[in-house]
């Protein structure tokens, strides 16, 4: 009976990551699935911040390949340096001690930063904050023009990110008239214009309603599936870099964990000690374990709970 109710308590509440988007497989090894050529390359990367005179280490010896086409989810707790890498990684950063490499331009050669920042586009957490025009198309002409694309180029270039990203239409549309969600697509639409190989997003859909979140989560993945985009992820969301082929955990600025979703969030003891609550299934998994009831395997989706309790 208690199994009962958790089945049809998990099925209820199984509608929204699980309908969004299927997480990757389950059983097969997404690192493995994309093994092609490296986007990112950072080799001992440290950084600290001048704070009031004295020096506070934010990234310490971090060693990272990123395979080009991988949806990498970064992890950890607030403070622990997720922001100050992927600033690197955009260029907003200076490499001050170890290599890093993006898209081939080497991060240390300071001819090489605009060329970065077209490679790398960046998403933050407050769409408001990015637009440089209250206009959509200007807003996202605005980035074509800074990288010199022709003036005869551009609505077609508009025309065509906003189908990406669902927003077809929206050329003459106010950005203030938008919702959050689509804010934030508007925001990657601009991103997206100048065809980086790589999209970082920081926390997106952390100022976002469920539907907003939603709107990005699908944007994101349709970029990753379907453009053929690396992506970064920031999120504070578990269920979101569930969705990811791979996991870094960052913990006081140093690789604490690197693994698919599966290695990395049922890992009891790495979540804890990076200071994040597991996923809802794997603490279920444990407590039922507890409880001397033992799923089959351990789930990181609601769905799978859902399967593994049938099983
Ligand atoms: N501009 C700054 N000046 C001084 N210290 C900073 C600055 N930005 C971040 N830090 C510090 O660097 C560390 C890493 O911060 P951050 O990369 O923003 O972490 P996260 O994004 O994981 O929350 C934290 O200790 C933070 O307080
Ligand atoms: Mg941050």
């Amino acid at each position: 009976m208690v199994l009962l109710n958790l089945i049809f308590i998990f099925s209820c509440v199984n509608c929204f990551y699980s309908e969004l988007v299927k997480p990757v497989s389950n059983h097969q090894s997404p690192l493995n699935r994309k093994r092609v050529m490296n986007v990112i390359g950072a080799e001992k990367l440290s950084h600290s911040y001048d704070y009031e005179g004295s020096l506070n280490r934010s990234l310490e010896n971090i060693t990272l390949d990123v395979p080009q086409g991988q949806w990498l989810a970064l992890l950890g707790h607030n403070g622990c340096g997720k922001t100050t890498l992927v600033k690197h990684i955009n260029a907003l950063l200076q490499v001050q001690r170890g290599e890093l490499t993006i898209a081939g331009l080497d991060a240390k050669n300071q001819a090489n930063i605009w060329r970065i920042r077209k490679a790398s586009g960046m998403v933050f957490q407050d769409p408001n904050n990015q637009f440089v025009s209250s206009v959509v198309e200007e807003d996202i002409a605005f980035g074509l023009e800074n990288y010199d694309t022709p003036v005869s180029e551009i609505p077609a270039q508009i025309k065509r990110v906003l189908s990406i990203v669902g927003m077809s239409g929206f050329e003459k549309k106010s950005t203030h008239m938008l919702s959050g969600g689509q804010k934030q697509r508007i925001a990657i639409a601009g991103v997206l214009a100048v065809n980086p190989d790589v999209i970082v997003f920081d926390e997106a859909t952390a100022m976002l309603d469920p539907e907003g979140r939603q709107e990005v989560l699908s944007t994101i993945q349709k970029l990753n599936h379907q453009e053929k985009k690396t992506i970064i992820m920031i999120t504070h969301y578990i269920e979101e870099a569930v969705l990811a082929d791979r996991i870094i955990l960052l913990n006081h600025g140093k690789v604490l964990g690197d693994g698919t979703p599966r290695e990395i969030l049922s890992n009891l003891e790495l979540m804890h000690i990076a200071g994040l609550q597991p996923p809802l299934p794997v603490s279920a998994y444990h407590d039922l374990q507890a409880a001397g009831v033992k799923l089959p395997f351990c789930p990181i989706t609601n769905q799978e709970l859902v399967e593994a309790l049938c099983q």
